[in-house]
């Protein structure tokens, strides 16, 4: 959720750091901070806000440092202020600390300190652990051997950065649970939360794992485990360009993602349908096809838009492969007792394989023998590395809050692996050529949804005073409707609410009148009856309806105050195609209430704490 950068080198640490930052934005924007040392000691700058604010901030000090760490911070121990903000000093104002994700049992660990004499000025469990770390260096350890004793301490998930006055010459780092990368640059190093922040500046990188513990120098670096042992880390080069984490002309992350659809969902494929065949190549899978094919029953765990983007696979892998599949959210699954044999397949969806629910119930599956695969974005991330084996999405950086080409890319990747289950099963080619064909259609058909988007920011207009919204859709079309009530939530703060079409007349029909605008996903498929009349039910009660409907369909038009013309796909596929218009429908109602679609209050890119 945080986001951590940190520099050691020969330049100035500050620029590099506040730019780090900038980039981490999207995981947490509530406050942010830097910690450097200089002749005099160890200092802080940190504020409420945006980075850009503490940039302005401290712009007029000149400050010059070759090492330093920085922060930005999403709430979890009290609340977003200037004191909660990291880095936090210990009491002597020689260490500093800064650090993501939880300490469980901090009030535990403070009310020892306080005993021993510690004062506590923030409400932050991050300022527990640097007055811990200070005991050891009390009693004559080293910087390292310091944070490793007080993290055997610790109950909970950390990624974490600490500089010492006394040992200036190095950063100490140690994770786990919350993702944590060396960038191994030349006579330089850096570290971060995540390696959009490092991109600029190196592309080699060291990924530590749970448990490891790493001194990072100028010019180089050593990792053990929290148990003491020395290891052996490989360096690996991760692709990326720095044009890609940029807004590229476009006012917004959020609007850029949407509009880079046709190549996302491109690059999604790129080089994995064979047409001749009628099927699919999927390397990341490549020697787990059989047990997938053969698996009793799949399970799909996931979160949010990625849990949506599971739903649609559900009725998928059940259409065409015929194996049963049941859809959970990660953070109930990893609670309670899952039932589940070698003969499982558990699928973890994800954009930036980092968050906690997932992993948890990941881990989970895997010690009960199930195999494993993820669905992942982010190369290199912790559920990617974790999982079995997998797949890609190819997504490109997504920045914006609110996941758009994640959810596309991923319902690609969910049909490629369909169209592979089904072809092991007993789909002919020939329908499996027709599905090949389909998906490979697609680019061009969302470029068509695309070219619409004036048309959607007049029809946004409309709707842009209403407090709340119902998504209505059935079959493949239900979790369409979800998403497009989530994403309208995540970023106006207008209440919807996602059903499938027919459970209205069971409870939110009571909810319908003029100023409630119901949204319809009502494209040309087997239920499309129905859902005209449960449209005509809406009417007759005076609500007012948006319909996303297909071209070739004109009856709707006479039933609703607006309908957006998609193009016609198979119904398994229509669902990357109906949710654009409704990303930007989201997208114009939250510009035109002057909201930050980026950056909403209270959410996180990627959550990486329970
Ligand atoms: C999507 O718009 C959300 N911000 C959120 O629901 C997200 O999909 C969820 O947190 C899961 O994230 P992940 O895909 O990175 O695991």
């Amino acid at each position: 959720m945080c986001g951590i950068v940190g520099y050691i080198g020969n330049k100035n640490s500050v620029p590099i750091i506040i730019e780090g930052l900038k980039r981490l934005e999207y995981r947490g924007y509530d406050s942010a901070g830097v910690g450097i040392l200089e002749d005099k000691g160890a200092e802080v700058y940190k504020r409420e806000g945006k980075v850009s604010e503490l940039e302005s901030e401290i712009a007029s000090l000149n400050l010059d440092s070759k090492i330093g760490i920085g922060h930005t911070r999403w709430a979890t121990h009290g609340v977003p202020n200037t004191v909660n903000a990291h880095p936090h000093f210990n009491n002597d104002k020689t260490l500093l600390v800064i650090h993501n994700g939880i300490i469980e049992n901090y009030s535990v660990l403070k009310k020892s300190l306080k005993a021993e004499g510690y004062e506590f000025v923030s409400d932050t469990d991050t300022e527990v652990l640097v007055n811990l770390i200070d005991t050891f260096l009390k009693k004559g350890k080293c910087l390292l051997e310091s944070v490793r004793l007080a993290l055997a301490k610790v109950d909970g998930t950390y990624g974490i950065a600490a500089i010492y006055k006394e040992e200036p010459d190095k950063i100490v780092v140690a994770r786990k649970g919350s993702p944590l990368v060396i960038g191994v640059g030349d006579n330089e190093n850096l570290i971060a939360s995540d390696v959009n922040a490092l991109i600029a500046h190196t592309n080699r990188v060291v990924y530590l794992e749970d448990n490891e513990i790493a001194e990072i120098y100028q010019d180089k670096f050593s990792v053990k485990t929290l148990l003491d042992e020395e290891l052996k880390k490989s360096i690996e080069e991760v692709d990326g360009t720095i044009e890609e984490l940029t807004k590229g002309g476009y006012p917004h992350f959020m609007l850029k993602e949407i509009m880079e659809q046709p190549e996302s969902i491109r690059n999604s494929m790129r080089g994995r349908v064979v047409l001749k065949e009628g099927s699919v190549k999927l390397g990341g899978l490549h020697g787990y096809e059989e047990r997938l094919a053969n698996s009793k029953r799949i399970i799909i765990c996931a979160c949010g838009t990625s849990w949506h983007a599971g739903l649609v696979a559900e009725y998928m892998i059940e259409q065409y492969a015929g194996i049963p599949v049941e859809v959970e959210y990660a953070s109930e699954f990893r609670y309670r007792n899952p039932i589940l044999s070698n003969e499982d397949t558990v699928i973890f969806i994800s954009q930036s394989g980092e968050t906690a629910d997932t992993l948890a119930a990941l881990k989970e599956a895997k010690r009960k023998g199930a195999l494993c695969v993820g669905i992942v974005n982010v190369v290199g991330s912790t559920i990617a590395r974790e999982s079995h084996t997998g797949v890609y999405i190819h997504a490109g950086p997504e920045i914006g809050v609110a996941s758009t080409k994640a959810f596309t890319s991923q319902l690609i990747v969910l049909s490629l692996i369909t169209l592979l289950l089904a072809r092991k099963k007993n789909m002919s080619f020939v329908e499996g050529k027709e599905i090949a064909e389909a998906i490979l259609e697609l680019p061009d058909k969302v470029q068509e949804i695309l070219n619409q988007n004036d048309m959607i920011e007049l029809v946004a207009e409309k709707f842009v005073k209403a407090n709340n919204f119902l998504y209505l859709g059935r079959g493949y079309q239900f979790p369409v409707a979800l998403e497009g009530a989530l994403k309208l939530k995540e970023i106006s703060y207008i209440h919807a609410e996602g059903y499938p079409a027919a459970e209205m007349k069971h409870g939110p029909i009571a909810l319908i009148d003029e100023k409630m605008p119901v949204v319809f996903i009502a494209p040309s498929d087997s239920v499309y009856e129905k859902v005209i009349s449960n449209i005509e039910e809406v009417k007759a009660r005076g609500g007012r309806i948006l319909a996303i409907a297909n071209d070739d369909n004109g009856k709707i038009d006479e039933l609703v105050e607006h309908t957006i013309k998609i193009p016609s796909t198979l119904p398994m596929l229509m669902p990357v195609l109906s949710v654009i218009p409704l990303q930007l429908l989201a997208y114009h109602i939250a510009v035109k209430k002057g909201l930050n679609v980026d950056q909403p209050r209270n959410l996180a890119k990627s959550v990486t704490v329970e």
